[in-house]
Order: C-alpha cells, then structure tokens, then sequence
C-alpha cells in the first residue's frame, strides 16, 4: 500500500474513531428510544449499514443493548475501512468478554446473552444489486448528505421488507457554526463556500452530497411512500469546559478544520492568504480551548410502506 495512502486513511479512520463519542452524544436520545423500542420487537433482526466506515455503528448497538441477537452486514466504500472495521469489532468484543470467532468478513460475537454475526463488506452500495438480500432494518449514520439521496433511497429502500425499520441518522443540514467570530464577513463568506462545496460535489460525474439534506429528507421519504414516525435534531454541539475538550473533541475538532481548509483550498471566490489566515486563527483558538463548534444535523425513523395487498391481509 502507498504511505500517501495509508496516512490519508488513517487521517480518516482517526476521525471516524472520535467522532463515535462526539455522535453518541449528539444522536437524538427520543429518537434512539423509539428506534430501539422497534428493533426490540424482532426476533434475531437482519440489519444493513450502508456507508458504515469502521463499523461504530454496531458496537453502539450491542453497547447500548439495542441488540442482542441480530444479523448485521456493513458495507463501504472504502476497503480500509472495511479491514480496520473487522479488526476493531473483534478487538472491542474481546475486551468486553465475548468469545470472538472471525472467518473472512465474518465476526461472531457471543456470550452473556449476545448473539451477533457481523459481516463487513467493501463495495459501493449505490451500485450494488438490490436484489441481494432483504433486510429488517436499514441503517445510515453521517451517511445521507454525501450521495445523491433520491439515487441512495432508490437503491437501498427495495433492500427493506415491507413494514421493515430505516433510522437515518446525523444527516446534515445547512448549519455550521464556529465561534467565537474571527471576522464576521468572512466568517460568513467561508461557511457559505464551505456549504457550497457539498452540493457541488461529484462522484463519478454524478452530483452526490446535499448541504441542506436534512429538510430535504421530508419531501425524498414522501416520494418513495415512506412512512416517518420521528424527527428531531441531531446536532454535533462541541465546546470546552474549562478551557478544556472531553476526550477526542480537540482531535475532532482538528479535522473539521482540516477538512473546512481542503474543501475551500481550490475555490476561486477566495483569497488563498485570507482562508490560510484564517484557519491558523482557528486552530490558535482551538489550541486555547475557546473553539466551539455546532453542526445541525438531524435523524429520521419510520417504516417502509406495506403494499395494500398485504395491509388488506
Ligand atoms: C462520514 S463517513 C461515516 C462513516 C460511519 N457511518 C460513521 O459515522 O462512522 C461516510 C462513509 O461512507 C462511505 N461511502 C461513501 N459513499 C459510499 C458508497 N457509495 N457506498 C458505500 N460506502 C460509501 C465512505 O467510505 C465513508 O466511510
């Protein structure tokens, strides 16, 4: 593997490693309540993540006792992911005293009234077959905002049983705030650029990633018939005690700005010293514990929609 390409993973696989904490408190607790009421309900339920990185997902499941015995399979893009995700769920069952067996993308977690086989599988779910399999709950944490959802939804839903559970979570919405002020014209320019990258970005000539895809999410689910019971906000609320950051928000925070700097670092409507002055003011801010950071993001729980056929029984 190219050294470029081993630390650029691990740049991202550290973030995705921070973030767990950072999204466990930011994830909408009635919503998460109602979701695992639901899940509750099945017996040894089939659960799909697309877009599941390195796989915090499923340990926050079996963690928080949403699950004991279930199906999972994740999927993502990124083979790294995939390989560190197989790695890290072992490694983390073990150390809480499960008996840990893996064969290929296989992870059995088992013991004290767990049952979990987790599957992590690399491949891109926008063009997978979605004859593949049919599944109970379909899952997608930080997920949505960057596909094209309308493709994304056409893709997976068919994947869901009818009546089946969706808990899209963490999905973006048009809202990032830093503070204090640096300068509030530029302030203002950058986050409007900074918005704006999102929805030009492309994916193999497709456009994919929607800065406001959190009220849009309404009028996608109603297009497909699906049935939404919850929404609320999820929003990322990051700010220091003390002068201090709780455990991984300052590494968190490093990638934000990292990632505000690479979005912004081509655009033409900038001043390259300006956005460079910029950032270095940030980052003192946040090397004196005085960066706070919001991201309003929110998560959506509902049902697929049941043919009339079945309804009428
Ligand atoms: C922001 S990360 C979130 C990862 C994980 N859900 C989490 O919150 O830790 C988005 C993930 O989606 C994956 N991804 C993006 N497009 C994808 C696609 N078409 N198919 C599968 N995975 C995809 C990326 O590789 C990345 O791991």
């Amino acid at each position: 593997m190219h050294a470029s390409h081993t630390q650029a993973h691990s740049g991202l696989a550290h973030y995705l490693a921070v973030k767990k904490t950072i999204d466990d408190r930011a994830l909408n607790a009635r919503i998460w309540r109602a979701f695992a009421g639901l899940v509750g309900e099945l017996d040894r339920p089939h659960i799909f993540e697309p877009g599941c990185g390195i796989g915090t997902m499923l340990e926050r499941l079996i963690e928080n006792k949403v699950i004991a015995s279930a199906e999972y399979v994740g999927m993502d893009l990124n083979a790294d992911n995939i390989d560190l995700a197989r790695k890290r769920i072992a490694e983390w069952g073990a150390r809480r005293g499960y008996s840990v067996r893996t064969a290929g993308p296989t992870v059995l977690i088992e013991g004290s009234g767990v049952a979990v086989e987790g599957k992590f599988l690399h491949g891109d779910v926008l063009m997978e077959r979605a004859a593949g399999f049919v599944t109970d709950v379909l899952l997608a944490h930080a997920f949505l905002d960057l596909v094209d959802i309308p493709a994304a939804l056409n893709r997976l839903m068919p994947r869901l049983r009818p009546g089946g559970i969706f808990y899209f979570t963490l999905v973006f919405d048009g809202l990032t705030i830093l503070e204090p002020e640096v300068d509030p014209e530029l302030d203002a320019e950058i986050m409007r650029l900074y918005h704006d990258s999102m929805d030009e970005r492309t994916v193999a000539g497709q456009p994919s990633g929607d800065s406001r895809a959190g009220r849009h999410m309404f009028r996608h689910l109603q297009e497909i018939g699906a049935e939404l019971l919850e929404s609320g906000s999820s929003d990322w609320v990051v700010f220091p005690r003390q002068r201090a950051y709780a455990d991984g928000e300052f590494e968190f925070l490093e990638h934000i700005l990292l990632s505000i700097e690479s979005a912004l670092s081509d655009s033409a409507q900038l001043d390259p010293q300006a956005l460079t002055r910029w950032i270095s003011q940030r980052r003192l801010q946040l090397e004196h514990g005085e960066l706070t950071y919001i991201a309003h993001q929110m998560d959506f729980l509902g049902k697929a929609s049941t043919p009339r056929s079945a309804q009428s029984g």
